[in-house]
């Protein structure tokens, strides 16, 4: 098979940066660019000051570039091949939201040099270094506008393209983890990125597409942002979805590439989208982690009895594990354990009820010993979405 020219890494070599192969490493290396400003950029980090932090990186032009390439370079070269193999999800209409010093502006103005790109920053100063940067590499289609999405007029484009924004762009961070169903779950986060969602989708023409590729793994976050989506009559194109595993100081760090087009029909079940991320493999007995949750939620309707099942919570009264026993219409047991680091679903024969109630009873009684409080479950609210 021909290989694929990393047109991302050339992209990244002709601006001449490159990633941080650690936190050390980028401090090191901002340091040096910045002098006492890197000592106030931290300051910022820990008090999470993101409109300063952006105000601080984008100083100058070659500061901005150095510092995205320190943290993000690994993430542009994915984003740029993901964009090249991608390209007809991009019309001739192109909105970019939040597009910091225009790295990507400038990569999708070369890749297609026919469109015109709208790239607009809330940023005062990523603006004014996307211009610096367009002229640089003398690129010419594409418009940079101080502007937040949200003051934007009724402008609509052909595809709207955010790399990147919505976490930033979310009603509450305040979510705390609750072992609930993972719709219900997945229902919670989305609420938070629906307003941000619907205004995305407000600038997308129709038959025109969005384009989003955000920060987030295959979570209830991510099934959230698929039913934001899904709201605003956005029709998912799943060959255009890709996840994005990249490399950010030195650490991993996952993106969720995905493609949606907007139609007067009703869309796609997202639903369906999300199961088939999770295939079974033939003869599995267990599942971990958002597979387990993806089970669990497509048996709810199965779930007959509860044999057993307990919730428990720390003395500030936070939720910390969650523990179940049912037997399913038709004869299987579904066993359910879940603590703040990891899921695990098993389906078991009928024979396996007593010994499964006898493991259950012992975590039960090692929690007590734990000084947890236990709380026994509730049947008929467990199988309830809200
Ligand atoms: C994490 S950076 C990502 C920048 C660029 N898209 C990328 O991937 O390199 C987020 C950028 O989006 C901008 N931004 C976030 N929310 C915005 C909004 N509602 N309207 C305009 N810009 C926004 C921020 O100012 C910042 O420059």
């Amino acid at each position: 098979m021909k290989k694929q020219t990393d047109i991302g890494l050339q992209y990244l070599q002709m601006l001449g940066v490159r990633p941080a192969k650690s936190r050390a490493d980028a401090i090191a290396k901002l340091d040096a660019l910045m002098g006492k400003d890197c000592a106030q950029l931290s300051q910022l980090w820990q008090e999470k000051d993101i409109e300063r932090i952006y105000a601080l990186k984008n100083e100058t032009l070659p500061l901005s570039l150095h510092f995205s390439g320190l943290y993000d370079g690994d993430l542009y070269r994915k984003v740029c091949n993901w964009i090249a193999a991608h390209r007809d999800a991009f019309g001739q209409e192109i909105l970019e939201v939040g597009c910091d010093c225009g790295v990507l502006s400038c990569f999708l103005g070369s890749l297609f040099p026919n469109a015109h790109i709208t790239a607009i920053d809330r940023t005062v100063k990523a603006v004014e270094n996307g211009r610096a940067l367009a002229k640089q590499l003398q690129v010419d289609n594409v418009t940079f506008f101080h502007c937040a999405l949200e003051d934007l007029s009724d402008l609509q484009f052909d595809t709207v393209l955010s790399v990147r924004t919505a976490h930033e762009n979310l009603t509450t961070m305040d979510i705390q983890p609750s072992f609930a169903l993972l719709l219900k779950q997945a229902i919670l986060y989305g609420n938070t990125m629906y307003n941000y969602a619907a205004e995305l989708a407000r600038h997308v023409r129709k038959g025109g597409t969005l384009v989003t590729i955000e920060k987030m793994g295959r979570t209830p976050l991510f099934l959230g942002w698929l039913l934001d989506l899904q709201a605003q009559r956005l029709t998912l194109q799943r060959a255009h979805y890709q996840q994005l595993d990249c490399t950010v100081l030195g650490a991993p760090l996952t993106l969720q590439a995905v493609s949606a087009k907007k139609e007067s029909s009703q869309s796609g079940d997202v639903y369906d989208f999300w199961c088939s991320l999770y295939p079974s493999q033939p003869g599995q007995q267990q599942w971990t982690g958002w597979a387990a949750e993806t089970l669990l939620q497509n048996l709810v309707q199965e779930l007959d009895v509860l044999e057993d099942g307990f919730c428990a919570y720390n003395n500030d009264g936070a939720i910390c594990g969650k523990y179940a026993l049912w037997t399913l219409h038709g004869g299987l047991v579904l066993y359910y354990r879940a603590n703040a680091e990891q899921t695990t679903v098993g389906l078991y024969g009928a024979e396996m009820v007593l010994p499964l109630a006898e493991q259950l009873q012992t975590l039960r009684q090692r929690a007590q010993a734990q000084g947890l409080i236990l709380r026994s479950l509730d049947a008929t609210a467990e199988k309830q979405l809200d």
